[in-house]
């Protein structure tokens, strides 16, 4: 029988380029996760990513809420948040430590991430996320976890990332100002990661890529960590564009052509079952007639350039090795058809579209969210699950981004 009164509310909240999604789950004591509520507005505000507008974004997150609030009976107070954009940075690095006794203690492992971590980053970027990678005692092999092990000298490898102090303070602001205290913010893709990515992919070795709206964000998993982290500055909006600009038709036009009919891959022409459609254009009370081949000609060059900026960062990193299971797509970019026969026929590997998954029997997932668009949302909820028992006091104002970094840093220890 279910224990009502034990319940707890997570809550995430996706500020994405294109829509604001809100995912409200309740977490019974059996420890089984469902969905609760979903409130879904496109966003106005955002540009690549980031906040642009804060008034905008401010109304948009209120919309998404109440729906959400409205749809699960719950009263949504805080939330864990997405942050993504161009400002987004990250790099290997690092660090070397005299072992002070004769094994690795929990202590060496601390500074020696901490040295590792003490890298110049650039005076408006603040460190988000140190992902630890590799330990190596006394020049030997690469090991997960060093704890125990005898040496002298053991050195770290970590994966930092960092982002713009300004946007991240943005995103806050724009929460704060709707009304939700922010209990997190996490990298997209590391959220889309968690929903969509299977333990045996994390583990072997895979890229995911999110194909939002404004950014596509790549991440490399290897034994269950995180190896590299990118953002690339196009995704769906500019295949949008490309077809407004291409064909001189309005945004919104253009827009719904791609979904309907957009392709980027030439055999996916012998599918359509039209040469051409005709769009009404509201303005002039007219029409245009559209070839279908056209926009084959327009979205494949965009669908092109995006693999070729991956292939290039999988290729200056040497990656591919690091991918076995492949690339796995997801985000609403995804969705576009073609792209995934095009990736597959770029990189020569396995490549998939991602949806949330329902991994174990104690999670339910709604059908309307088993969909790529909803991949960070339902993932910052898995984030908000792991680390639910943790509580998480704010500060004065001034300090709420000090507070969210510094907590962001502390994900190290109970992450891997
Ligand atoms: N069926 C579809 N076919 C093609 N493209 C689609 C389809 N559905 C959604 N998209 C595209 O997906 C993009 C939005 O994806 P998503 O919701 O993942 O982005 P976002 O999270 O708002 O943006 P970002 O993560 O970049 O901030 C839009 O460009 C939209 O045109
Ligand atoms: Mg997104």
């Amino acid at each position: 029988m279910a224990n009502n009164f034990l319940n707890k509310t997570l809550v995430a909240i996706d500020i994405g380029t294109t829509k604001i999604c809100v995912l409200v789950a309740s977490l019974d004591y059996k420890g089984n996760l469902e969905i609760a509520g979903i409130g879904q507005v496109p966003s106005h505000g955002l540009k690549k990513g980031v906040v642009v507008n804060i008034n905008k974004t401010v109304k948009s997150i209120k919309k998404a809420v109440v729906q959400a609030e409205e749809m699960s009976g719950i009263k949504i107070e805080s939330a864990i948040i997405g942050i993504s954009g161009g400002h987004i940075k990250s790099f290997n690095s690092t660090g070397v430590v005299a072992i002070r006794g004769e094994e690795v203690s929990q202590a060496d492992i601390d500074r020696v991430i901490e040295s590792a971590k003490a890298v110049a980053i650039s005076k408006n970027q603040e460190v988000l996320h140190v992902l630890p990678q590799y330990f190596r005692v006394d020049g030997q092999e690469f090991v997960l976890d060093s704890l125990g092990m005898y040496g002298v000298r053991l050195e770290s490898q970590v994966h930092v990332i960092t982002g713009a102090i300004s946007s991240a303070q943005n995103i806050i602001k724009a929460c704060e100002l709707a009304g939700i205290k922010v209990q997190d913010l996490v990298l997209e893709q590391l959220a889309s990661a968690e929903a969509v990515l299977t333990p045996s992919e994390r583990e072997l070795g895979v890229g995911i890529l999110d194909i939002g709206g404004g950014t596509s964000d790549f991440a490399v998993y290897k034994d269950g960590k995180i190896i590299h982290t990118k953002v690339l500055p196009f995704a769906g909006n500019h295949f949008t564009n490309d077809l407004a600009i291409g064909l001189g038709i309005p945004i919104k036009k253009a827009e719904e052509l791609k979904r309907l009919y957009g392709f980027v891959n030439e055999e996916s022409y012998l599918d359509l079952d039209r040469d051409k459609v005709e769009i009404s254009l509201e303005y002039d009370g007219g029409t245009k007639n559209i070839e279908t081949y056209s926009l084959y000609e327009i979205l494949n060059p965009r669908a092109e350039e995006i693999y070729d900026l991956l292939f290039e960062e999988i290729a200056n990193f040497r990656l591919k090795s690091f991918m076995p299971s492949g690339l796995v797509l997801t985000g609403g970019g995804s969705l576009l058809a073609g792209m995934k026969e095009i990736a597959l026929k770029r990189f020569r590997t396995q490549v998939r579209v991602g949806i949330p998954q329902e991994f174990n029997d104690k999670t339910t997932i709604p059908d309307l969210i088993k969909s790529p668009i909803y991949s960070t949302g339902y993932g910052l909820l898995l984030y908000s699950l792991r680390k639910k028992d943790v509580e998480f006091e704010y500060g004065s104002d001034v300090s709420l981004v000090k507070n969210v970094f510094g907590r962001m840093k502390s994900w190290v220890w109970d992450f891997f």
